[in-house]
């Protein structure tokens, strides 16, 4: 594109103001790309976005265009990109991009950006749009694990988190060349569920920001001999919603994971676990610091007695095998009689069928008060509707007598809800 055909569609972007209202109904997504090998990753971020119907401008730095060039971006974006400030200058695009933005996402942050960004410098288009943009903003860093542990990243990275913006912590693995660490951007498809909370949420900002949280998710298993177990239903669907949404309003994350085959949700710490013994050490031990902890996971009730170490054989005369079974201990009513430190707001999971000794929200009531939470969510579970399903409805009782009906709707906006309990009860 010559530089004059960029500068008309530039103008022609910044008259958006004016176009079609079904247009304008898209939500506006700035893509700040900054220059780092994990930039060819983005290109699957954009194209999620505008497979989604997202109208998307990616502002790369110059830096970024060394490692993917501007006819990929202007192609997937179906937009000209610019990098400096004097592309169509009459529009004042420094300022305007970043104004009409419902959101500002930077994939990869380079530690140069943040710092920049930190400190308000704006030598081109992606800093002066990061200084103009009042909407959420949200960070994807990506650079060696020595760049994101000096002191000055670390100081960097806080100053941007106090002002409101979402710096998504970075994966563990495989980083450019041999070596491996915490740096990695996390996968598109994760950073792109963390900016569809952001945008769904608008401008509330991060919440939960310099708030730890601990949540369980997934069913366990207990071993009968190497290869059998009792196991349940639970896919863990519901509890990677809650981490992946806290994550997304600012919270620090443990997510302990009890037999989950789902990704690895964006900037949480996770601990996998299989059995109840190792999910109630884990989820006690992530507890003392935390200021919430959810119970998601649906943790056995009973172990047998006796593991045996050879597969179990079938007997010569037909007849099967006792199987004796103990107790488990209970976890959410463990960390809620001993509480790791006063204030500390505790959630449970009701999986409940009414019976003839009383109706769901009736015996739901009794297990909030036996177990000792603030508060209960109860999902009705007659005829198994919840389990793997992308849906979930539930009424959200406390302790303080209240019961919030949550209506159908897809697993992250009962997340939300779940969330606005406790930022609720941690303020
Ligand atoms: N839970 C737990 N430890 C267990 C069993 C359950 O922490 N050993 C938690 C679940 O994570 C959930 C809540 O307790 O948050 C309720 O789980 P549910 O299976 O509905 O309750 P039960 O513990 O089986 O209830 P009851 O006391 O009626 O047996």
């Amino acid at each position: 594109m010559t530089d004059s055909a960029v500068e008309q569609s530039v103008q022609d972007d910044l008259h958006d103001d004016v176009a079609a209202p079904a247009e304008r109904m898209r939500p506006r997504v700035v893509l700040g790309v900054s220059g780092g090998i994990a930039a060819y990753k983005s290109c699957e971020l954009l194209r999620r976005f505008t497979e989604s119907g997202h109208d998307v401008t990616v502002v790369p730095t110059a830096a970024a265009l060394e490692f993917v060039g501007a006819p990929t971006w202007a192609a997937l974006s179906g937009k000209p990109v610019a990098t400096d400030v004097w592309t169509g200058v009459e529009q004042v695009p420094h300022v305007r991009i970043g104004q009409s933005a419902d959101l500002v996402v930077v994939a990869p942050a380079t530690a140069d950006l943040i710092a920049k960004a930190a400190h308000g410098l704006a030598d081109d288009l992606l800093t002066n749009t990061l200084l103009t943009a009042r909407c959420p903003i949200v960070f994807a860093p990506a650079m060696h694990t020595e760049m994101w542990e000096h002191p000055a990243t670390v100081t960097n990275v806080a100053t941007l988190r106090e002002r409101g913006v979402l710096v998504i912590e970075p994966a563990e693995g495989r980083l450019t060349g041999k070596d491996t660490g915490k740096g990695r951007l996390p996968e598109p498809a994760e950073i792109f569920d963390v900016c569809l909370d952001v945008l769904s949420r608008g401008a509330t900002g991060p919440d939960l920001a310099g708030r730890q949280v601990v949540v369980s998710a997934g069913g366990t298993r207990e071993y009968l001999d190497p290869v059998r177990f009792l196991g349940n239903r639970s896919s863990g669907l519901q509890g990677y919603a809650l981490a992946r949404t806290a994550a997304a309003r600012g919270a620090e994350v443990t997510l302990v994971a009890a037999n989950v085959t789902l990704p690895d949700p964006a900037g949480v710490k996770v601990v996998s676990v299989s059995t109840t013994a190792e999910l109630r050490d884990a989820v006690v031990s992530a507890a003392a610091s935390a200021d919430a902890v959810v119970m998601a996971a649906a943790p056995a009730d009973f172990r047998p007695t006796a593991v045996s170490g050879d597969k179990i054989k079938k007997a010569a005369d037909g007849s099967a095998p006792a199987i004796e079974l103990v107790q488990n201990p209970d976890i959410l009513k463990e960390i809620s009689h001993t509480r790791a430190h006063p204030g500390q707001v505790i959630v449970g999971f009701a999986a409940e069928t009414g019976d003839d000794t009383g109706s769901v929200l009736e015996l739901a009531r009794a297990k909030l008060a036996r177990k000792g939470c603030d508060v209960l969510v109860v999902n009705d579970v007659s005829g198994g509707a919840v389990f793997g399903s992308p849906e979930n409805e539930a009424v959200i009782l406390a302790t303080d007598g209240s019961a919030t009906q949550v209506a159908r709707g897809t697993k992250a906006s009962l997340a939300h809800a779940i969330w606005d309990q406790v930022a609720r009860r941690l303020t």
